[in-house]
């Protein structure tokens, strides 16, 4: 009786037949002995064409070999395998990509007589899980594009962040961006990677003019599938020798205004599909948004460097201009000014604050813009009450121009200038360390260079006398640290050029 027999054959017999698998059997030369007729419906064979075949001439050749390798080291063991990925050819040529498990067939003498396993087709989810990959992949990409954009403030730097990103992630062979100049209303290189060189470095094209100019124009994507059918770009000569096939132009809009072209070329054919094609606008989004910010940047940049130069041109107009009054030799405020820099910089003071020190000593005594001629010109020795008006001028500085913000760091020298280290000074006196540095430093140049000038009420005296004062003025007056400083780098801080032209007809040169 074998009733039960072909029952239980039946029933694996449908079983194999109608599951979506394909089910196989191979032999020990790994030539299919069986296949199921599931594989029509995988590969596009029928059962009776695979029969005969080996697994790996039904996979590309890359894929053949590695697998036949991997599936050798299997079979030499006679083991169990699963969950075994392959990639297969159609019998129409597409990829199919498949999970092979299986198991050895022994004979009832327990001989290797081959395998006998299943495929399942896993290209559908081979296919989301790429294309999630991809996703993250982009996500990240405008991730760092933003982090650029918001670190850097060299636009450069951004953009070539924008292309490389660009270039990898859609695949393509090489990306530039022109950037749009109003004024001359042509489009200009600005960054570009993948091209030989020369290639674009000298692109200048008007709008309107081949497809980038088409692009910002139109205001649109502008795709050429095939730049060889076309007789459109002629934009150099070495442009001629890249070979591209494919090109997109992405005009580059910020607020309505096209800012310039995102291109990007590639040596065969591209076949885009949507999430490419929204990729490449978001990404020509983030290059607009970039460039804006650069420029926005650019244009404050320039603008405070333009105010703090106005400012400073100001402030040597007036300091020139105090000096004529005073009846300075010439050139008094840039000397002192000079020399009390190079001190504070050889007692280590910051770059910002020996900028404080350069504006206040050039405003030194600005507050005798508040002494009258008789009083600041007068040719002989000055009374007490004269005295008491003239002790007022570094009140007058204070009151001048602690009102201007961009000043008031640099009010201690014309506050303070006066002041002696023993506090009989003015007009607060303060003592010792109470008096800034940089007016401690400032007393010590402001005596050398009046004492070495001649005055209304007074001859210049001699250079040693100077400094036989200075050093006699040392702890009572003039701050010992700096009194010695200055004098024992006389030489070097004395030694030319102070300030080259600045010193044509200065006392200092007669010493
Ligand atoms: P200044 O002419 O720029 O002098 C700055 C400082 O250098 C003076 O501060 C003083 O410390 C020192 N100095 C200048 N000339 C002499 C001098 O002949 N002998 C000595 N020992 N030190 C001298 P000071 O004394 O507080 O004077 C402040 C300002 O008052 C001077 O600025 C100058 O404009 C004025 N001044 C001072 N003395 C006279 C004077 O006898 N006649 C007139 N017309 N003005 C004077
Ligand atoms: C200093 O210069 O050592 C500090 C003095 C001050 O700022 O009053
Ligand atoms: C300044 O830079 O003017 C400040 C120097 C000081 O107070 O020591
Ligand atoms: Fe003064
Ligand atoms: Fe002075």
């Amino acid at each position: 009786d074998i009733t039960e027999q072909k029952e239980s054959l039946d029933r694996f017999k449908a079983l194999t037949e109608n599951t979506s698998d394909w089910i196989w059997e191979i032999n020990e030369n790994a030539t299919y002995t069986y296949a199921s007729p599931r594989v029509k419906e995988l590969l596009g064979y029928e059962p009776e064409e695979v029969i005969g075949k080996t697994p790996f001439d039904l996979m590309p050749p890359g894929a053949a070999e590695r697998v036949s390798e991997e599936f050798g080291r299997i079979a030499r063991d006679r083991i169990p395998f699963s969950g075994l990925e392959n990639t297969n050819l159609h019998k129409d040529g597409h990829y199919v990509v498949l999970e092979t498990s299986g198991v050895p067939i022994l004979d009832a003498c327990g001989h290797f007589r081959g395998y006998r396993g299943i495929d399942r087709d896993i290209t559908a989810r081979r296919e989301i899980e790429e294309r999630n990959r991809c996703q993250l992949n982009r996500l990240a990409a405008l991730r760092a594009i933003d982090m650029a954009i918001t670190a850097s403030h060299d636009l450069n730097l951004t953009l070539n962040v924008i292309i490389n990103e660009v270039i990898s992630q859609l695949k393509i062979d090489a990306a530039n961006v022109l950037l749009y100049r109003p004024g001359l209303q042509i489009l200009e290189y600005a960054a570009g990677a993948g091209f030989r060189p020369q290639a674009l470095q000298y692109t200048r094209l008007k709008i309107g003019e081949s497809y980038a100019g088409r692009a910002a124009r139109e205001r649109c994507m502008v795709s050429i599938p095939n730049l060889r059918e076309t007789d459109g770009f002629k934009r150099s000569k070495y442009m001629a020798d890249e070979n591209f096939i494919s090109y997109y132009g992405v005009p580059l809009i910020a607020k309505g205004n096209v800012i310039g072209v995102l291109e990007i070329f590639h040596r065969s054919s591209l076949d885009p599909d949507q999430e490419w094609l929204g990729f490449l606008e978001a990404l020509a989004g983030q290059a607009a948004i970039a460039i804006e910010n650069g420029a926005l940047i650019a244009e404050l940049h320039s603008a405070n460097m333009d105010i703090i130069m106005a400012y400073d041109a100001t402030i040597e107009g007036w300091s020139k201009a105090l000096d004529l009054r005073d009846k300075e030799t010439e050139g008094h405020s840039q000397r002192v000014t000079e020399l009390t820099v190079r001190i504070a910089h050889t007692m280590g003071m910051s770059e910002s604050e020996q900028g404080h020190i350069r504006r206040g000593a050039l405003l030194h005594d600005i507050g005798k813009m508040g002494i009258p001629d008789r009083i600041l010109l007068k040719p002989g020795p000055l009374n007490e009450e004269e005295w008491e008006i003239m002790r007022k001028h570094p009140v007058f500085a204070y009151e001048l121009l602690s009102p201007i913000e961009y000043l008031r760091p640099a009010l201690d020298i014309p506050y303070c200038h006066h002041e002696k280290m023993d506090g009989t000074g003015y007009p607060r006196g303060l003592k010792g360390e109470q008096i800034p540095l940089s007016a401690r430093i400032f007393a010590v140049v402001d005596i050398f260079d009046a004492l070495s000038s001649e005055r209304p009420y007074r001859p210049a005296w001699p250079k040693e006398k100077v400094s036989e004062h200075i050093r006699s003025l040392a702890g009572s007056h003039l701050d010992t640290k700096v009194v010695d400083i200055f004098l024992e780098n006389e030489k070097d801080l004395l030694s030319w050029p102070l300030s080259s032209n600045l010193l044509q007809g200065s006392s200092l040169g007669r010493i």
